[in-house]
């Protein structure tokens, strides 16, 4: 059984998603979520599900171990979901190809930093897409850069708005990472 560790920083939609989805598999189990938010909605989630949710800061992520620490312990595949901050190299060194994040538009397009959530939708919007999507990607040193595991697509049209974009990426959000996810933990075991 396969540990995964999230890390989520608002509302965590995805991580709930993804905890839901492991408990009904054999091959792994969400053990921790980790959040740099200590308001963020997804401390209720996780309370619910009772899955343990940790506050943690800047200084245990980027310049102590602490956090690391805590990934070595508890951590076989690490889940960005709706994650801010961006990984400190030791993290990324010590979790080759265990990191995956996932980002609301079709990568290289609207990624890096500050492209996060609605910033991306509504950047989306100005540019009159008339396709965005979700990308699933493994995680290295640079803001949404690392290797494309998974993209998929949806259709926008003129009357579509920045929280219409968003509701349809949620929805291929929580249809594709779980099992995207699962994918890529069987294939190690093979
Ligand atoms: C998701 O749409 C995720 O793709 C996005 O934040 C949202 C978090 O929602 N991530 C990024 O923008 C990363 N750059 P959630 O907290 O409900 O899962």
């Amino acid at each position: 059984m396969k540990r995964i560790v999230i890390f989520a920083s608002g509302s965590g939609s995805n991580a709930e998603n993804i905890i839901q989805f492991f408990k009904k598999t054999k091959i792994a189990r969400v053990t921790t979520v980790l959040c740099n938010t200590e308001s963020a909605k997804v401390f209720d989630r996780c309370k619910k599900l009772e899955v343990k949710c940790l506050h943690f800061k800047r200084s245990d992520f980027s310049t102590s171990d602490n956090v690391l620490n805590l990934l070595k312990k508890e951590a076989d595949f690490i889940i960005l979901a709706g994650f801010l901050w961006k990984i400190p190299q030791s993290i990324i060194d010590n979790f080759p190809n265990k990191i995956i994040n996932i980002h609301p538009a079709l990568l290289p397009k609207y990624g890096g930093k500050g492209m996060y959530g609605m910033s991306v939708h509504r950047a989306v919007k100005e540019n009159n897409e008339t396709v965005t999507g979700i990308t699933i990607h493994f995680v290295n040193a640079n803001y949404d850069e690392g290797a494309i595991i998974f993209q998929a697509k949806t259709a926008l049209d003129h009357q579509d708005s920045p929280e219409s974009i968003a509701q349809k990426i949620h929805l291929l959000e929580q249809k594709h990472f779980p099992n995207v996810i699962e994918t890529i933990i069987l294939k190690e075991n093979a």
